[in-house]
């Protein structure tokens, strides 16, 4: 088996899940790390044995790397997935792929001339608990899907939003809760519901108004292609992060995922279907704990050449045209309509 060598941009809370993913996939070795601040590169490289660079352009330009994963602020997704497309890698970003749907009609013409692919980080996807549900729904095995509710509550503070600047405003991140905390619970059930074809959507900024220019809570009534319901809400104004609560109703019967466990629940009796509670190293509980899959999973198409599950461009693109579409929506107090 070939070696395949990556490198990372951007050494900030989330690279570290990349690293364990990367010590845990066989025949690929981390070969460089990029980041703007000097002391913080040279200090990672030395702990992980490899290259440092401060810009990227420069990495780049080793010809013996493979694959690059990007895990930057959001801004700086396009334009690094621009550059590293050109340069002939295989790129695995972190997800929001973009800030906005303009973002990623520019990345698919890049795409479509690159001969790397292009892997977004939806790790949630791959826990055991999503892909039951998915095989439970697209089996129709408790009857036609009626609704799907969501429900997402975390805590972001001052502090949190101080130690990253690039967060909390929109030339930046390009949203907050919607884009960075909500968008996995956004991708989940649109892919879970089988696309959603319009929403009506407010967004607020209550406790952290005086930190951030963005929001901090969301809510939006959901229509899925099927002819389901949906109901969406999120906030980043908890005390601590809880897991994602979900409520699935079909015509015989439901399920609920609690505490990263997905229950068939039917009169006063719960059956356990699937379970997440894997100890994998760095990822914390609430973000899943699937970056290992995810990035195993990539490696695994880019040497077997075929897509094999990634998410890539257009799948990732659906929870980014949900994002815009609860932003115009709250803003125009309408329904909005989603592409197919
Ligand atoms: N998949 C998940 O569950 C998950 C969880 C957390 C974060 N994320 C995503 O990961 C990405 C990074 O988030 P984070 O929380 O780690 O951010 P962070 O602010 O903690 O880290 C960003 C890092 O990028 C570096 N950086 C900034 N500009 C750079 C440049 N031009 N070149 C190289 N490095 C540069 C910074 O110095 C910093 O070390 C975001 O897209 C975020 O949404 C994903």
């Amino acid at each position: 088996m070939k070696t395949l060598n990556a490198a990372i941009i951007g050494c900030g809370a989330i690279h570290t899940c990349h690293v364990e993913a990367l010590r845990q996939t066989p025949g690929v070795v981390l070969r460089a790390i990029v980041d703007i601040d000097p002391d913080k590169g040279r200090a990672l490289s030395g702990e992980y044995d490899c290259a440092f660079y401060q810009d990227y352009r420069e990495m780049l330009c080793d010809v013996a790397i493979d694959v690059v994963h990007i895990c930057t602020p959001h801004y700086l997704h396009k334009p690094m997935v621009l550059a590293a497309l050109a340069a002939g890698k295989q790129v695995f970003c972190e997800k929001p792929v973009g800030m906005n749907m303009a973002d990623i009609v520019e990345m698919r013409a890049a795409e479509k001339q690159a001969d790397g692919r292009l892997g977004v980080c939806y790790q949630n996807r791959l826990n055991p608990t999503s892909l039951a549900l998915r095989q439970l729904l697209s089996e129709n095995a408790l009857g036609r899907l009626l609704s799907i509710n969501a429900f997402l509550t975390w805590s972001r503070t001052p502090p949190y939003y101080a130690n990253s600047p690039w967060r909390g405003r929109y030339a930046s991140e390009g949203g907050s809760l919607l884009i960075n905390q909500a968008i996995h619970t956004l991708d989940l059930v649109q892919w879970f519901g089988g696309g959603v074809t319009r929403l009506k959507g407010v967004v607020d900024c209550a406790r952290l108004e005086d930190t951030i220019d963005t929001e901090d809570t969301a809510m939006a009534t959901l229509e899925f292609s099927g002819g389901a319901r949906g109901l969406f809400f999120a906030s980043n104004n908890h005390t601590r992060d809880t897991p994602l609560q979900l409520d699935i109703h079909c015509e015989q019967g439901e399920l609920q995922l609690r505490d990263n466990t997905l229950w068939r629940v039917s009169d006063d009796k719960r059956v356990m279907i699937a379970s997440d509670e894997t100890p994998y190293g760095h990822s914390k509980r609430y973000w899943g704990n699937g970056h290992i899959n995810a990035i195993r999973q990539f490696y695994d198409a880019v040497r077997s050449d075929r897509h094999s599950g990634v998410t890539g461009l257009n799948d990732a693109a659906k929870s980014l045209h949900m994002v815009e579409a609860i932003y115009r929506s709250s803003q125009l107090r309408q329904w909005v309509t989603l592409p197919e």
